[in-house]
């Protein structure tokens, strides 16, 4: 058998319980790691990680809005595991879909709490760890399509994933020195029990609507998709990429329909 692609890796995936994380934790088993799921969901994440194998995967209780919670997530993986060797920051929340004019600046500190406080707050202890470790560890964090375009989310979370991709690459900056990589995912619309709460529609309605807008088509996007570019950006196949914001929209983003649109009339 073909050596697997993370082969003896150790991971923490935040957000791990349900959607692009839960399909990250799959990906990464398959490929060899053992895994940490790290959630506020206890019931999916206990159900996650038995139904794959308590030997490979385990859940431990984490509120990345709490720091001690994140401390102690990076601990437990130490102990039951050795080592750490990827941070998959991904747990993130879509924040209410308010007009600024009615803006609810508590919620926005809650977004802010999980979106980008929760990031920081893994990349601070598991940067700790691959240093002091000297692990040439790997940290991908999630952002969005809205880290880039407005209009795919409410204020609130159009800012915090603007504001992941500068955590980004600022903490790239200076773990480079270490051999420590952090990079980004930016899907577009997945999905996931996330979405689908928000907007309030079935699956394969989101699907449809996402496929409509889309620019590729004839795929629809899964959080499969998405958990196969953390497991690049994981690997060692991606050994010299850091600071990159690896977005996986089918080129949603860089397109503006408006002017195809005018040029035609
Ligand atoms: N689904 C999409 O279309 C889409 C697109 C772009 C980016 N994203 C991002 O992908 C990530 C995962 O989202 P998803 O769509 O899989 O959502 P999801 O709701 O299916 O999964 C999110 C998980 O995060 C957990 N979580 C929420 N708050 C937490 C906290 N404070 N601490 C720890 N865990 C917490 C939830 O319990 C849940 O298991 C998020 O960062 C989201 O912003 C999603």
């Amino acid at each position: 058998m073909s050596k697997q692609r993370l082969e003896g890796k150790v991971a923490i995936v935040t957000g791990a319980a349900s959607g692009i994380g839960e399909d990250a934790v799959k990906t990464f088993v398959e490929n060899g790691a053992f895994v940490v799921i790290a959630d506020i969901n206890h019931e999916l994440g206990h159900h996650l990680a038995t139904s794959i194998g308590l030997d490979k995967v385990s859940y431990h209780h984490c509120d990345v809005r709490d720091e001690k919670q994140v401390e102690q997530t990076v601990s437990f993986t130490l102990e039951k595991y050795g080592t750490l060797d990827i941070m998959f920051s991904n747990a993130g929340i879509p924040g209410p879909m308010s007009s600024i004019l009615e803006f609810d600046l508590n919620k926005f500190d809650n977004t802010m709490a999980v979106n980008i406080r929760g990031v920081a707050a893994t990349i601070k202890h598991a940067a700790r760890v691959m240093v002091d470790r000297k692990i040439r560890g790997s940290i991908i964090c999630t952002a969005s399509v809205a880290a880039t375009v407005a209009g795919g989310g409410g204020h609130d979370y159009v800012t915090s994933k603007h504001g992941l991709i500068g955590l980004v690459r600022s903490t790239c900056s200076e773990l480079g020195a270490y051999g420590i990589r952090v990079n980004s995912i930016s899907p577009y619309l997945v999905a996931t029990p996330l979405v689908c709460r928000t907007l309030g529609k079935e699956q394969g309605e989101i699907e449809a609507n996402g496929n409509d807008i889309g620019n590729l088509k004839g795929v629809t996007l899964k959080g499969k998709h998405i958990a196969e570019a953390a497991l690049f950006l994981a690997s060692d196949e991606s050994a010299y990429i850091s600071g990159h914001n690896l977005v996986v929209d089918g080129g949603f983003s860089v397109i503006n329909t408006s002017f195809p649109s005018i040029i035609k009339k």
